[in-house]
């Protein structure tokens, strides 16, 4: 194998202020294939994430509730990590943006890009709630379409007829949260100077860190001009209030992306990370050799393909090596619906389904674009019953029976087909090669394709006609033999999207956990255990039962 690499990897970070749904799982789900993969191929890689914790919908729907906003995200947070794990999304770390190691790295590169010059204050003008007494962000002014008329509009843009507007254009505003007709102050803000950045992002987008969609858009970014950013916030806010400027906090998306620093140097500290010997400088260095990777959602490129690296080079930090940004999920071709009953939240899937389904369907979909995905939920049924429970897990029934009952669970020391299995293992490198790309689509067309392969020898072979026959018994070990070592092969390419059931094939196998580089070899002369069904067909009315219990959820969230 080729020098072991270090990677970082991270997942967009979760509000804290709502639950873990379907859509926010395509991101983890992808994001933890890729750092699973990269695992089994012995790199040090590392994956973090942390919940977004700071900003005005979080204060205001902890003031909602009757908690502190500390309390609201302590809450969250708990409900988040537990859906993750459910799903088996594996960080090695999972930290809150409301962190000591956060406000450390926040101010430091904030101090850093000041004192290099990169931020201006200025005074601007701003709607300002005399009830509550505090400036309003844009969503929580409401008011009557300046275009068309229809009425209870956000601040930013109409419902009814999509026009967008400023909100000092809406008719008849007022403050979404007390009700008061909006004034007009002036505050003191502060502003990152995104322009003096702009030869670095250039260069930057065009060294093959962005894909092509994705560049394509900040070349648009460019043409329009880099405008400067404001990064501040006036009190009452939950965040972090600037170390040189009382009474104003960073906005919440200054200190977010600064989450995974923070995440990574919580890792760094923790005995975990001591014992493997993780140093932090060593990836955030400028001319780190380490790679660090953002997966994201296309709805916040700007923030993380110019925001982003213009301020870690501000402060001298390294910029990543490349955004992963991915397309949003429809379910039967449509926005998820509450209405439907397929804004699908991720605990409500689990009461449900197995998580490993849907893993298994979302790598089937996800290339390495920004297209939008589709969770069509008669071809997710139809997928997952023949490819995973049909074809995969169907080899070893059809032979791990014929090794326990007949050769006391004892693998033969040779294949019936040495040169089919080394078919098998020569596409070790196309299918790594496609998980390396993201193109876990074509990985696994790849491996269905071969697990086609793996089922037609064993109808050929027909081991339960060979056991019936006598003075065939060292064939028909070495038939089941080869059976179970190219499923052994099939579940190895699969391990990283589904790793419960990997985890499980290992048992029954009685084997180490799998990495890459084993796959080159058979597993001979070996014991096994008994099987056990590895998994079961999703039936319809589990789907039906989600369905239903998604559409409960609304009418408690509404009632
Ligand atoms: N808190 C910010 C990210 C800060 S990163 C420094 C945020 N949070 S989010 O909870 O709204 O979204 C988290 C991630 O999930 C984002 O990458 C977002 O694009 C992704 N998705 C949220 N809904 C989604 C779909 N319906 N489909 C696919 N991805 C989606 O943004
Ligand atoms: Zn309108």
């Amino acid at each position: 194998m080729t020098q072991p690499r270090d990677i970082l990897i991270t997942s967009a970070l979760p509000y804290a202020n709502g639950p873990i749904h379907i859509g926010h799982l395509v991101e983890y789900i992808q994001t933890d294939i890729w750092a699973r993969f990269q695992k089994m191929r012995g790199h040090n890689c590392w994956y973090v994430c942390a919940d977004d914790a700071h900003g005005t919908p979080i204060m205001l729907k902890a003031r909602q509730e009757g908690i502190t906003p500390e309390e609201l995200i302590a809450r969250v947070a708990d409900e988040h990590r537990a859906d993750f794990d459910g799903f088996r999304i594996g960080f090695d770390h999972y930290h809150s943006t409301h962190s000591p190691e956060n406000r450390h790295y926040a101010s430091l590169i904030y101090e850093r890009n000041r004192d290099a010059g990169h931020i201006a204050k200025r005074t601007i003008e701003q709607a300002y709630d005399p009830v509550e007494q505090m400036f309003l962000p844009d969503r929580f002014i409401k008011g009557e379409c300046p275009k068309c008329g229809a009425a209870d509009q956000y601040g930013d843009n109409c419902e009814a007829c999509g026009a967008s507007y400023s909100p000092a254009e809406l008719k008849h505003p007022h403050s979404a949260i007390s009700g008061a007709v909006p004034e007009q102050r002036q505050s003191d803000h502060y502003f990152f100077k995104l322009a003096d950045f702009e030869d670095l992002l250039k260069t930057w987008t065009r060294a093959g860190s962005l894909q092509g969609q994705v560049a394509n858009k900040l070349d648009e970014w460019f043409d329009a001009g880099l405008k400067e950013w404001d990064i501040s916030r006036d009190a009452p806010y939950f965040g972090f209030e600037m170390p040189d400027h009382p009474g104003k906090f960073f906005y919440v998306w200054l200190d977010a992306p600064i989450g995974y620093m923070a995440s990574f140097q919580h890792l760094c500290d923790s005995p975990k990370g001591q014992a493997a010997g993780l140093h932090f400088d060593h990836f955030w260095e400028p001319e780190s050799p380490a790679e660090v990777y953002h997966f994201i959602g296309k709805d916040i490129i700007y923030f993380h393909a110019l925001f982003w690296p213009a301020m870690l080079h501000g402060a001298g930090f390294r910029t990543p090596t490349a955004i992963f940004a991915h397309g949003f999920l429809t379910v039967d071709g449509q926005k998820m619906s509450k209405s439907r009953g397929t804004f699908i939240k991720a605990r409500t899937y689990l009461d449900h389904l197995n998580p490993e389904y849907l893993r298994y369907y979302f790598a089937a979909k996800l290339g390495s674009g920004v297209d939008d995905i589709d969770l069509s939920l008669d071809d997710f049924q139809a997928r997952v019953n023949s490819d995973l429970v049909g074809k995969v897990v169907n080899i070893a029934s059809r032979t791990a029976g014929f090794i326990s009952k007949r050769f006391d669970g004892r693998l033969a020391a040779e294949l019936a087909s040495p040169a089919l299995f080394e078919t098998f293992a020569e596409a070790n490198q196309r299918i790594a090669d496609a998980y390396e790309a993201r193109e876990y689509s074509r990985a696994v067309r790849e491996i269905m394709i071969l697990a086609d392969q793996a089922n037609q020898y064993i109808d050929e072979q027909a081991p339960w006609v060979v056991a019936k026959q006598e003075g065939r018994d060292a064939e028909l070990q070495r038939i089941c033999t080869q059976g179970l070592n190219l499923f052994r092969l099939l579940i190895g390419w699969l391990k990283p999207v589904l790793p419960a059931t990997a985890e499980a094939a290992e048992q029954f196998l009685q084997i180490e956990p799998l990495t890459w580089s084993q796959l080159e070899t058979p597993l001979l002369d070996h014991g096994i255990a008994k099987f056990k069904p590895l998994m079961t067909r999703i039936e319809p009315k589990q789907i039906e039962a989600m369905l239903e219990a998604s559409k409960e959820d609304l009418a408690r969230a509404t009632s």
